[in-house]
């Protein structure tokens, strides 16, 4: 189950030129207090004494504007693949920058047991949601476009893919926040019914 909030349902967008458009439902009307900082929520978090909730992550997230001098000394682009900046790590929650030069994206993944919530900070995320049909196995489900502000949510099971359009022409910076810390993605292809591998985080360390 993926869940949106407040801000604007945004626009939806294909994650490829080849994948028709679909349309999400509109987000449901909640309320929530004024922006913090990054390092309020990384308080926060260190101040956790057991597994956060779901509906907890994604209010942390909507409310946490991270300022640019937060961001600066955790963003830096590799070629060839997105990188992963640590920004705080516990037995409960792992907070993560992610950034990614336009053209750059994850494989179709789920989050193997982890809750997974996503803010955007700067640039254009693009969403790709999966289904599972018991006869064609993995297949195309909806594509969604992410814009600086917005959180997208993912429950467990869910399988997706995040990314920055080759179009968008601009790098894209997200906040991402999993509990608990993620270890593993279970990747997955299309008109597969199971899982075809699986990345472990550990060989893919964060670069702070
Ligand atoms: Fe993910």
């Amino acid at each position: 189950m993926l869940i949106q909030f407040p801000g604007g349902v945004p626009a939806h967008m294909p994650y490829a030129d080849t994948q028709p458009t679909t349309h999400a439902a509109a987000a449901p009307a909640q309320n929530f207090t004024q922006a913090t900082t990054l390092g309020a929520l990384v308080a926060t978090l260190a101040a956790l004494r057991r597994p956060p909730a779901l509906q907890e992550m994604n209010e942390w997230m909507h409310t946490t504007a991270p300022q640019a001098k937060e961001l600066r000394p955790l963003v830096g682009f590799k070629e060839g693949t997105y990188a992963r900046h640590r920004v705080f790590t516990s037995e409960h929650v792992e907070l993560l920058v992610l950034c990614w030069l336009p053209g750059q994206r994850t494989p179709i993944h789920d989050h193997d047991g982890s809750y997974g919530v996503v803010r955007v900070c700067e640039g254009v995320m693009w969403e790709t949601l999966f289904a599972t049909d018991e006869a064609r196995g993995l297949t195309y489900q909806s594509a969604r476009e992410w814009t600086p502000g917005l959180i997208t949510g993912a429950d467990v099971p869910d399988i997706h893919q995040l990314g920055n359009p080759e179009v968008s022409g601009q790098n894209l910076i997200t906040l991402h926040m999993y509990a608990p810390p993620l270890k593993s993605l279970n990747v997955y292809q299309v008109g597969h019914k199971e899982s075809v591998s699986t990345v472990w985080m550990s060989s893919w360390n964060p670069t702070i």
